[in-house]
């Protein structure tokens, strides 16, 4: 790993992505045939939560056990962040407790500044902006289904939020075409949308029917993300026809696969039929977040012992 931090995907290199995805598989082969691989052996990570979570907190916490360490658990509302500490105090505190830190928080900013201050690795949980432990787990799976990426088609439908914001990154470091719909004025960020168009093929239009065509992994995405939940009625209004469905999937290349990072809203940005359809690639994304942190903290985590 070029990198001490996970704080998004933009900061990887290819290799970095590579190399994580590699040690992922291995990961779950390890954990598969019963192999210990206590490679952070009396470690803890520190785990601060600003948002809810079901998988993120599960993932890290079973992964950190797995690997032979501990998981701390932090609601920002019951420490003292929640009363106003700051975040580069935290960050000096953590690290001399602590030997990684995990942060689930709104603004990007916050999370590099945690790293800014840390001397232990920071890894990012889910910001507004990015999104990118998922998103490392969605390559591993779509590699897994489809036994590469390069050259593939990846198309996500609806809110041009911190998942797409990542699957945009992800996807065209991986060598993916990459095509978005998504309605006016719910775009991804700019800069994504810059590097994607430098570095790769990418298509961004307001038409689901558009950007479905030959797809070969297809996403999507909660209409009102965490922190929107004020705006979820015009979302609702904004988002309609933004879902994938039958009709969409008839247009992506047959034997593509469907990812949701979830929770899913079904009946919104997914019909309960294609989610169905797809419930085991959607599951086998959710069990392989617990494979690529492990790989990502062993990366990050393992030299600093
Ligand atoms: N996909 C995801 O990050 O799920 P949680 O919000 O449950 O952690
Ligand atoms: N975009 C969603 C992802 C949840 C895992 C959110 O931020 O709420």
């Amino acid at each position: 790993m070029t990198q001490k931090n996970l704080l998004k995907l933009m900061d990887l290199t290819q290799e970095d992505i590579t190399e994580i995805l590699d040690t992922a598989d291995q990961m779950k082969y390890n954990l598969k045939h019963h192999i210990p691989h206590p490679s952070l052996q009396g470690q803890t990570l520190a785990m601060i939560f600003e948002k809810s979570s079901t998988r993120t907190r599960t993932s890290f916490e079973v992964g950190m056990y797995q690997l032979g360490g501990h998981a701390l658990f932090l609601s920002s509302k019951e420490s003292q962040l929640g009363r106003g500490e700051p975040i580069e105090d935290t960050a000096r505190v953590l690290s001399r407790y602590c030997n990684g830190i995990m942060i689930r928080t709104y603004a990007q900013s916050q999370v590099e500044d945690l790293a800014q201050y840390a001397t232990i690795p920071v890894i990012n949980g889910l910001s507004d902006f990015c999104h990118p432990c998922q998103v490392l787990a969605d390559l591993m799976t779509i590699r897994e289904k489809m036994t590469r990426l390069e050259g593939l088609k990846l198309c996500y439908i609806g809110d041009g939020n911190n998942m797409a914001n990542s699957l945009i990154v992800g996807g065209i470091k991986c060598g993916m075409k990459v095509s978005v719909a998504c309605p006016d004025g719910y775009l991804p960020d700019a800069s994504v949308m810059e590097f994607a168009r430098q570095n790769g093929q990418f298509e961004l239009t307001d038409q689901p029917e558009i950007a479905a065509v030959d797809a070969d992994a297809l996403f999507t995405d909660v209409w009102a993300s965490m922190g929107m939940e004020q705006d979820a009625a015009a979302r609702r209004i904004a988002f309609q026809g933004y879902q994938i469905n039958d009709a969409i999937m008839s247009l992506a290349h047959p034997g593509a696969i469907v990812q949701h990072c979830l929770p899913a809203h079904r009946g919104e940005e997914i019909t309960a039929q294609v989610f169905e359809a797809h419930a085991d690639e959607i599951f086998e994304e959710a069990e392989n977040r617990l494979h690529v942190q492990k790989a990502v903290m062993h990366l990050l985590m393992h030299k600093n012992k």
